[in-house]
């Protein structure tokens, strides 16, 4: 009985999940905190040294570890977790999956300033969005059993649309 977002950079996932978390009386787990803690080091320097292939692999083994040993959890995920099919398997097996989506101008708008994503440190981060976009968006869309469209929704409608779908959910 787990809630899992996913979903594009800067869409959200780690405001909504902890609004959504203290709604429900669940916990909140973060992917990238995980990370970088059992790391030591911020993603920025986890790219930087070892490269995206290290750190795929490390965001597989933590996910990896969190079958069976979580229960009642708002699992925020990084956006690029479901490029890797065994992740996909492993999300939709440990709760409900919900796609955080948002259109292309409100992704720039949101990450614009904030220089902790490596994918997007880059000439023309609008063009490595859309061309991420277009490959994860078949990805997020297999692995999601809901599709929220955010940009014109406010947290707080996010949360309470996401908390009352979870519960009906969870009394199945
Ligand atoms: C990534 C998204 C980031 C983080 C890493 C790679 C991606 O997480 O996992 O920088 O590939 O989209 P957020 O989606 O929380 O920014």
């Amino acid at each position: 009985m787990n809630v899992i977002l996913i979903g594009f950079m800067g869409v959200g996932k780690s405001t909504i999940a902890n609004g959504l978390a203290k709604s429900l009386g669940f916990d909140v787990l973060d992917t990238d905190k995980m990370i970088e803690q059992s790391q030591s080091r911020s993603i920025n320097e986890i790219f930087a040294t070892e490269g995206e292939e290290s750190f795929r692999e490390m965001e597989s083994v933590i996910l990896g570890n969190l079958i069976g040993s979580t229960d009642r959890s708002v699992i925020s995920t990084g956006g690029g977790i479901v490029t890797r099919e065994e992740n996909i398997k492993v999300l939709k097996s440990i709760g409900i999956v919900f796609w955080l989506d948002a259109g292309v101008d409100s992704i720039l708008d949101r990450v614009s300033g904030n220089r902790d994503r490596p994918l997007l440190k880059t000439e023309n981060p609008r063009k490595k969005i859309v061309d991420l976009l277009s490959g994860r968006e078949p990805l997020y869309e297999r692995c999601s059993d809901e599709q929220i469209q955010t940009d014109d929704l406010s947290v707080d409608e996010i949360s309470y649309g996401i908390a009352e779908t979870a519960r009906v959910w969870f009394s199945r």
